[in-house]
């Protein structure tokens, strides 16, 4: 199953890349949207539920904001609830995120796992940074959050890394930037590089799909072909969108 999950606004829902902590939105209207985003992921078969904890969520954006330096970030406000919900819902044991730059997009996800969101015990979470300055501080951010080390920031080049990857990946979260022409066009060579071991099941978000140009094109159409995913649904809530497919 193929489909998009559109809200109305989504042009106008406009945020500053270097003050990400500004509310948009009143708190009701975006969890709202969230909400309507996950009742569809769970329609399209790709969630099992739409429930999770909404006080822990907003522990774990305290957390964040008081925390974590970010030069900047593009994920919005309604990105960040919807990619704590996900993983709080799907509870993967094991979750890459690739290309974190600061550590804003990996702790949104493990942050349903780690620090004062946690809602359940996850095995490894690991966020993979190409760029070793942006990795270092990634882990110092993550560090402060979370003092498990369930949760860690990795500089490594993701196509490697998931290819020689020994336990299974549960949830893969991609948002490198590739260097020169590749783009966002390096989602599908860190899909294709560890697409073979994935479980049946495993989620895979892709951030950008609104704007990730042509050069994303590849990795969506892979993901929305039946023969490689049985449901992908484009959530289309801010100019960024994420693609959320199950393997
Ligand atoms: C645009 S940033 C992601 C920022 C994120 N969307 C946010 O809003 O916070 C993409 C990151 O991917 C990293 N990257 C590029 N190629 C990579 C690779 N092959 N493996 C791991 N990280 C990579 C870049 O260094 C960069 O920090």
């Amino acid at each position: 199953m193929v489909g998009t999950f559109e809200a109305d606004d989504w042009r106008q829902y406009q945020m500053s890349f270097s003050d990400p902590h500004r509310e948009l939105e009143p708190l009701d209207r975006e969890i709202a949207v969230v909400e309507a985003a996950l009742s569809q992921l769970k329609q399209a078969d790709i969630l099992p539920a739409t429930v999770y904890d909404r006080n822990k969520m907003l522990a774990h954006r305290q957390a964040v904001r008081e925390l974590f330096d970010i030069p900047w970030t593009a994920i919005t406000p309604r990105m960040e609830r919807l990619l704590y919900a996900i993983n709080a819902i799907v509870q993967p044991d094991n979750m890459i995120a690739a290309g974190v730059f600061c550590g804003n997009t990996f702790i949104c996800n493990a942050g349903a796992a780690v620090g004062p969101g946690a809602c359940y015990t996850a095995e490894n979470l690991i966020g993979l940074e190409i760029d070793g300055q942006a990795a270092e501080r990634a882990e110092r951010n993550v560090r402060r959050i979370d003092r498990t080390g369930v949760a860690r920031v990795i500089a490594a080049d993701a196509v490697d890394f998931v290819a020689q990857l020994p336990e299974r990946i549960d949830l893969l979260y991609l948002d490198a930037d590739g260097d020169g022409s590749r783009g966002k066009g390096i989602y599908l060579e860190i899909l294709e590089a560890c697409y073979r071991d994935l479980p049946e099941r495993s989620v895979l978000l892709a951030h950008n799909s609104v704007n990730g140009g042509s050069q994303i094109g590849p990795y969506l159409e892979f993901v929305r072909d039946p023969e490689h995913c049985r449901s992908s649904v484009n959530v289309v809530f801010d100019p960024e969108g994420l693609e959320v497919s199950i393997k």
